[in-house]
């Protein structure tokens, strides 16, 4: 029996080092791949640890659990448009803050049955998990329909104090907790703060600022997680849970210096108005200039530096292929040609480096923003693919706009800009962008991949 557990014990603990392991490969993308396989063998690990670990729940039951849950997960995953991936993860925190609250809940109900006393620890961990747990559940689920773009961004004055009293009462109550430690009442009414202080929190949250609160919600998951593990005196999910923990905070420390806000800011100032700034006539009227594949064609032909600047565009049209074999034809032709990677673009951190990585691009010629901002001046052609919000200029210019400070991609700044996207709408943040009128500035309306196929068929013909 001994012997079992130690050899239990040494599955956390070769699962936790593969955890560990698996994250630091996953910082390099040449050793992402490897770390990536690192953290799956980590969770087979786990798994089969924890089946053999027969403290919890029976083969039979676990059994179903996983079964149940691979079907939908892999229904899910299956299923799910490469587009809808963002917002599939957005849910996938959620259901990990909502799985802390059912354990967390069942263990709590098992120790009530049992009538031991809950240990001080289990106390306040059961009621920390009901609480973050909560606020990630329901702030994920906000989260998901926000990138779904079926709700909008909704401030309602105070809101920032009003978040802050839910937060205070929540504490509050789980320090209740260690007088009455096996009442429902305190449990059920923690989980029903949580819940509410998710939806109060995430939906003033718009525009631009979304990043941040992904990254946040990611962390909260694994808070939960670790929580839970304290409750129920599991290491190995204490340990998984605070890594994603900590990755979640460092990430969404890395949105908001890539939006340039406190997350302070983004959590309690006044949500963003799409309606700042100038209108979309304003912006427009007379001053857009369109062109033809063939006319791009011709200028890439004598480019000698040409940057290709993706955006969420490039993952609604599919386009990346495509790029890839734009990227070939015109290195043939004796151009050098570079990306340029804004750290919010898309809907996901990471969301174009995935992208290209997929059509096999060369992660080195990926150049991150701050990298590649100097040298657009001395960019013959930028190619802005489905971007808008990461290129917009009013982020430096006008102080009134709801992306005023949010570093941008200065590609206005190249001497020719080609604009690929179907039509002047706006981006995620709602408003115009004026890169798309500046003199220097081409506009190739069309679907992303079908205009840079016609251009590498152009350029052949060239
Ligand atoms: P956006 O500003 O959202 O602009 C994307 C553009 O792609 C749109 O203006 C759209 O214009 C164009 N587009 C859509 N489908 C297209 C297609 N098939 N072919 C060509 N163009 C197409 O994208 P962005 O510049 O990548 O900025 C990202 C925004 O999302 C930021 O505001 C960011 O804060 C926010 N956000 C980011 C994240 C993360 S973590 N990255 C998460 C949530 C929100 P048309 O409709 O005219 O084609």
């Amino acid at each position: 029996m001994e012997a079992q557990s130690d050899l239990i014990q040494a599955g956390y603990i070769l699962a936790a080092a593969l955890f560990i392991l698996g994250l630091k490969g996953l910082s390099k993308p040449r050793t992402a791949v490897r770390g990536n396989a690192m953290g799956a063998t980590g969770m087979l690990v786990a798994v089969v640890v924890t089946l053999t670990d027969n403290r919890i729940l029976t083969f039979w039951q676990l059994g179903i659990g996983l079964l149940v849950g691979a079907v939908v997960g892999g229904l899910l995953a299956t299923r799910v448009q490469m587009t809808g991936m963002p917002e599939l993860v957005a849910l996938f925190n959620g259901f990990g803050g909502l799985a802390s609250v059912l354990v967390v809940g069942a263990s709590f109900l098992e120790v009530r049955e049992v009538g031991d006393d809950p240990t001080t620890t289990f106390t306040l961990a059961a009621g920390a998990t009901a609480l973050i747990g909560a606020v990630t559940f329901s702030g994920s689920v906000i989260a998901w329909a926000k990138l779904r773009e079926t709700l909008g961004a909704y401030g309602f004055g105070a809101i920032g104090g009003v978040n802050g009293l839910l937060f205070a009462t929540g504490i509050a109550l789980i320090a209740a907790t260690l007088g009455a430690p096996t009442s429902v009442a305190l449990i059920v009414a923690i989980v029903a703060i949580g819940l509410v202080l998710g939806v109060s929190g995430v939906i003033p949250i718009g525009g631009a600022d979304m990043p941040v609160v992904i990254a946040l919600l990611n962390s909260l998951s694994g808070l939960a997680a670790s929580a839970t593990g304290f409750a129920l005196g599991n290491s190995l999910l204490i340990i998984a849970g605070s890594l994603v923990g900590a990755s979640g905070l460092i990430l969404t420390q890395i949105m908001c210096v890539a939006m340039n806000r406190s997350l302070a800011n983004v959590l309690f100032s006044e949500a963003p108005s799409s309606t700042g700034g100038a209108d979309a006539d304003e912006v427009y009227a007379g001053k857009v200039t369109s062109t033809t594949a063939d006319e791009v064609a011709l200028l890439l032909d004598t480019a000698e530096r040409v940057a290709i600047v993706p955006g969420y565009g490039l993952a609604v049209a599919q386009a990346q292929h495509a790029v890839r074999d734009l990227t070939r034809a015109l290195e043939a032709n004796g151009a050098e040609v570079v990306f340029g990677i804004h750290p919010v673009a898309g809907r996901m951190p990471g969301h174009m480096n995935v992208l290209l990585a997929e059509a096999e691009i060369d992660y080195e010629k990926l150049i991150e923003m701050d990298a590649i901002n100097p040298t657009f001046a001395q960019t013959d052609i930028t190619i802005v693919i489905g971007a808008n919000d990461v290129v917009n200029p009013v982020a430096r210019e006008d102080p009134d706009s709801p992306i005023a400070g949010m570093p941008i991609l200065d590609v206005d700044r190249s001497r020719t800009v080609v604009v690929i996207k179907r039509s002047l709408s706006p981006g995620f943040a709602g408003i115009p962008n004026p890169l798309f009128a500046a003199d220097n500035t081409l506009m190739l309306f069309g679907d992303g991949k079908q205009a840079v196929v016609d251009i590498n068929k152009a350029l052949q013909e060239v």
